[in-house]
């Protein structure tokens, strides 16, 4: 992978585990936890790009927050602003992957960077949070753009707040619409493809797919 400067990572689903937040939706709802969890990302993703299609961003823990309501009231889950509250404090404490503190450590060599949806104090409380402020020296949010991924200013956004060109970037991601909207734009794409999903056929693919982020700085060094 000759050229490459920096690796950027996208956050929620990638870095940070979104499903690490069941435990708390069984808390409150029993046996509709999970399905409460899984409906809630797959809402938060959808309102994103309705949002930027629209032309009507709002920030990211909005419109989290919007699609945790709007998911409790379609499975018919009463949720408390009390409730409501506190699931939206959690998702600022996401768990990271077991594999991840180690990879990052192995890619000390490349700038790393965050690229992601969530609005600047989301990503610095689940980064704090983890314990990972020291591993990142940017924390890029598509906040200043008023758009959502997969729009490729995001991607752009990137490049100028690294100072880089897009070929010497690593992106990182587990959410293949990401991979898609930055293989488009143009970096070297990564999928970590951790369930063995199926790619999603949208006439751009990841230049690798990884079942762990742990295969990462392997892969990086191949060349
Ligand atoms: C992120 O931008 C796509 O949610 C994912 O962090």
């Amino acid at each position: 992978m000759a050229g490459l400067k920096a690796v950027v990572f996208d956050a929620y689903g990638t870095l940070f585990d979104v499903s690490s937040i069941a435990g708390a939706c069984r808390e409150l709802f029993g046996g509709d936890g999970d399905r409460l969890c899984a409906r809630w990302r797959a809402k938060q993703l959808e309102y994103t790009w309705l949002r930027s299609l629209m032309g009507r961003y709002e920030d990211f823990d909005r419109v989290t927050a919007d699609a945790l309501s709007h998911s409790c009231a379609a499975l018919g889950l009463e949720l408390s602003d009390a409730n409501g509250t506190a699931l939206m404090e959690r998702y600022n404490r996401l768990e990271t992957y077991p594999e991840n503190k180690a990879a990052l450590s192995a890619l000390a060599d490349y700038r790393l960077m965050i690229l992601s949806n969530g609005n600047p104090s989301m990503l610095e409380a689940v980064v704090a949070s983890n314990g990972l402020e020291d591993v990142f020296e940017r924390l890029i949010s598509v906040r200043e753009l008023g758009v959502f991924k997969p729009d490729p200013r995001v991607y752009e956004l990137a490049c100028s707040a690294a100072g880089l060109r897009a070929n010497e970037i690593a992106f990182v991601s587990s959410n293949y619409f990401d991979i898609a909207g930055a293989a488009a734009f143009g970096f070297r794409t990564f999928w970590v493809n951790r369930r063995n999903e199926e790619p999603d056929v949208l006439g751009v693919g990841a230049a690798a797919v990884l079942e762990n982020l742990g295969q990462l700085p392997d892969v990086l060094s191949a060349e």
